[in-house]
């Protein structure tokens, strides 16, 4: 909630001295009377101090639904200790209001008003988050095949919710070509896989610069497959973002566990690993131009999806995982599923409150598939 977030502290903590100085010159001016208000500010002061900093402490480590009774708890209490001040006040225009039950009534209220509050603000922030779908074609389609799906994508787009944001990952050598098959539609480009240097001599590799002058915006980094198979740990992977970073490109960052690590019940302990080594070392700025996408390995290109249930659970982890370092930033910032995702399955996914759309395989070779997962996103 914003109240909780560090500007606010600061205008309750300004707001606090304000009064408290005004107060005291008031005070002054009054004589002995002078004493009770500043007293009292006083005591406002570091209330409000206390209750600001702890409560921001807690706040990161709640879930959702403790969120809610904290909120409850947090104003309703107070607000009911504060009823005898209230009482004094306004002895005379409220008589009735010593009445034990309308004041338990007045604090629930209270409580369950800001409760509410906070839920409304917190399912709008839900709805501005980006909705993402992305194609990683991985090695398929000749050039002239590529161009032509992406044609297909882009005539298509438009029967598709335009707060979808659409986004396709070609091969390298179709890069080019792609970018000039979409020029016009709000298609955006982005790459598989990126070097981990600038330039230079690294026979076969493609640096961040090169694919970000073809018209990148995006770039794939850490998918299973190459972590799998091209042994990229998170020390490379660190020197990727990087060079996506300093080029201007927005990394799609998968993490995701293998079957025996499912099996195990270590997947929560793989993807928080994945993360605190590599998306911890990103700057504020950097992380605000993230895409996290989580892909089980054993659910992709194997037809087995994560069930919605399973796939919420972790994305909501990820989400802590990532608010434990970024705060409230992490409210925004985009989680992917990815992993046998298809026209019939994207809907139940994408309708979980931690899933922000998805990165597809096998389904995005298809224009028409891949467009039909973007309505997976009510128009
Ligand atoms: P899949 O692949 O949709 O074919 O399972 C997803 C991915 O690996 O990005």
């Amino acid at each position: 909630m914003k109240m909780l977030n560090d500007k606010w502290l600061a205008a309750l903590v300004a707001a606090g001295c304000i009064a408290a100085v005004a107060a005291a010159t008031y005070g002054c001016g009054t004589g002995s009377g002078a004493m009770l208000p500043i007293l009292c500010w006083g005591v406002v002061l570091a209330a409000g101090l206390f209750w600001g900093l702890t409560t921001r402490r807690v706040w990161r480590r709640l879930s959702e639904r403790q969120r809610y009774r904290f909120l409850f708890w947090s104003y309703a209490v107070p607000f009911f200790a504060a009823m005898p001040t209230v009482e004094l006040l306004f002895a005379e225009t409220l008589p009735q209001f010593d009445r034990l039950g309308l004041k338990l009534a007045t604090a629930a209220a209270t409580g369950l008003t800001i409760a509410l509050i906070y839920d409304f603000i917190h399912k709008n922030r839900q709805n501005m988050r980006k909705k993402i779908v992305a194609g990683n074609w991985k090695m398929n389609t000749l050039p002239a095949e590529g161009v032509e799906l992406a044609k297909g994508v882009a005539a298509g787009r438009s029967e598709v919710c335009a707060c979808v944001n659409f986004i396709v990952c070609p091969p390298f050598t179709h890069l080019a070509m792609v970018a000039e098959a979409l020029k016009g539609s709000d298609i955006a480009l982005g790459a598989q896989n990126c070097a981990a240097e600038a330039k230079g001599a690294y026979t076969g590799e493609v640096a961040a610069q090169m694919i970000a002058a073809l018209g990148c915006k995006y770039v794939i980094l850490g998918h299973s497959e190459r972590r799998q198979y091209y042994g990229e740990t998170s020390e490379t992977l660190n020197k990727k973002m990087a060079q996506a970073y300093a080029n201007g490109l927005t990394p799609i960052y998968c993490v995701g566990e293998n079957l025996a690590e499912r099996e195990a019940g270590k997947h929560f302990d793989v993807v928080k690993a994945q993360i605190e080594e590599v998306v911890y070392n990103l700057t504020e700025e950097q992380f605000a131009d993230l895409v996290i996408a989580y892909e089980p390995v054993w659910a992709i290109g194997t037809g087995k999806t994560a069930t919605a249930e399973q796939a919420q659970e972790i994305h909501a982890y990820i989400r802590k995982v990532l608010a434990d370092k970024f705060g409230a930033a992490a409210d925004a910032c985009p989680i992917l599923y990815g992993g046998s995702c298809k026209p019939s399955n994207a809907a139940e996914i994408f309708a979980k409150e931690d899933v922000d759309g998805g990165l597809i395989g096998g389904a995005a070779l298809k224009a028409e598939d891949f467009l039909a997962i973007g309505k997976g996103f009510a128009k």
